[in-house]
């Protein structure tokens, strides 16, 4: 094979660097605008009968969601409930695997009523973390658990990575800490709940995990995938506890979110912040609001 001159080799990567990033640029932005268009129809349209969230036609239609299964040995699970669920009930393929970003997309905005901005936007984001395509790529959900790449250290369900290194599963003791955790009505999960669990995982897990590490996109991924705890399963405990401890919808369920455009990003980002923007664990003690602050203070 002739070996092609080095500028030739450098301009055609220039080019196709350069060109990548213009294309997936204008998709994000696109993806906003089209999202910002769902938000305002979701402010006039009427709500959805919480009892119809999911379609006609889709599992899960009016509470009948197909046969729950536990994972069996050799199938693919990752660090999501949400999704392992959805593969529990044979709404993704029951092993886990070859599943195609738009058959993610499609199938999460169904059973959870998310907008179809937020699925094509988050599973892109996932498609181009794991240098894939989304328009032809596929993934097994154990994929997803990379580690630091869409998984992050601190997360409310899962053991840091340098301490299990599969992801699949849940961990009891941090599960039966967070469903403790709530001080709303019956004990259901509130924003400021997540916001103090949060901070106490990451500072736990910072004080133990050597190799502890996470950025702001990891943070604001963090407080976002729990937030999906108040607002997909608008806090209810008793859900939460089906879904986070055997990664199963429980019978009846529907999403709470009744919007028909679904939940958008524009909404859910505001539920993000308010739960990030709470977690007092990135301040430092003598801001006097961070709990080492008060546990000092107490000392
Ligand atoms: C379709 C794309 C999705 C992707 C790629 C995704 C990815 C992830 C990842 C990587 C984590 C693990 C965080 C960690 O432990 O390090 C996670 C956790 C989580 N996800 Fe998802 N997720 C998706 C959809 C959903 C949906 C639709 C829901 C809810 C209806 C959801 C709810 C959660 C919850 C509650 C957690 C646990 C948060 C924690 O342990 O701190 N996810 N997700």
């Amino acid at each position: 094979m002739s070996e092609k001159p080095w500028v030739v080799v450098a301009l055609a990567r220039t080019v196709y660097g350069l060109s990548t990033s213009v294309l997936s640029t204008a998709m994000s932005v696109g993806v906003f605008a089209w999202d910002s268009g769902l938000a305002i129809y979701n402010l006039f349209a009427p709500n959805l009968p919480a009892n119809e969230v999911v379609p006609k036609g889709c599992p899960g239609h009016r509470g009948a969601w197909p046969q729950y299964i536990a994972p069996r040995e050799g199938d693919s699970r990752s660090a999501c409930p949400a999704l392992n669920a959805m593969a529990n009930h044979g709404i993704l393929p029951r092993d886990g695997r070859n599943i195609t970003f738009r058959e993610l997309t499609a199938r999460v905005r169904e059973t959870y009523n998310f907008s179809p901005s937020f699925c094509v936007f988050v599973d892109n984001y996932a498609a181009n973390m794991l240098c894939r395509d989304y328009w032809t790529g596929k993934l097994d959900l154990s994929d997803i658990s990379v580690h630091n790449c869409i998984e992050y250290d601190g997360s409310l369900t899962r053991e840091d990575t340098a301490f299990q290194s599969d992801q699949g599963k849940p961990t009891m003791r941090l599960v039966e800490e967070l469903l403790a955790s709530g001080t709303g009505p019956n004990g259901d999960l509130t924003p400021a709940d997540l916001s103090r669990m949060i901070s106490k995982r990451r500072s736990e897990s910072k004080r133990k995990n050597g190799q502890y590490s996470l950025n702001t996109i990891q943070r604001f991924f963090s407080s976002s995938n729990a937030s999906t705890l108040v607002t997909i399963f608008g806090g209810k405990m008793q859900d939460i506890r089906t879904m986070l401890v055997e990664e199963r919808i429980p019978d009846g369920w529907q999403s709470r979110v009744l919007h028909p455009m679904g939940l958008t990003m524009s909404q859910f980002n505001l539920t993000a912040l308010h739960v990030e923007l709470g977690i007092t664990e990135e301040l430092p003690a003598s801001f006097g609001l961070s709990d080492q602050a008060a546990q000092k203070k107490n000392m």
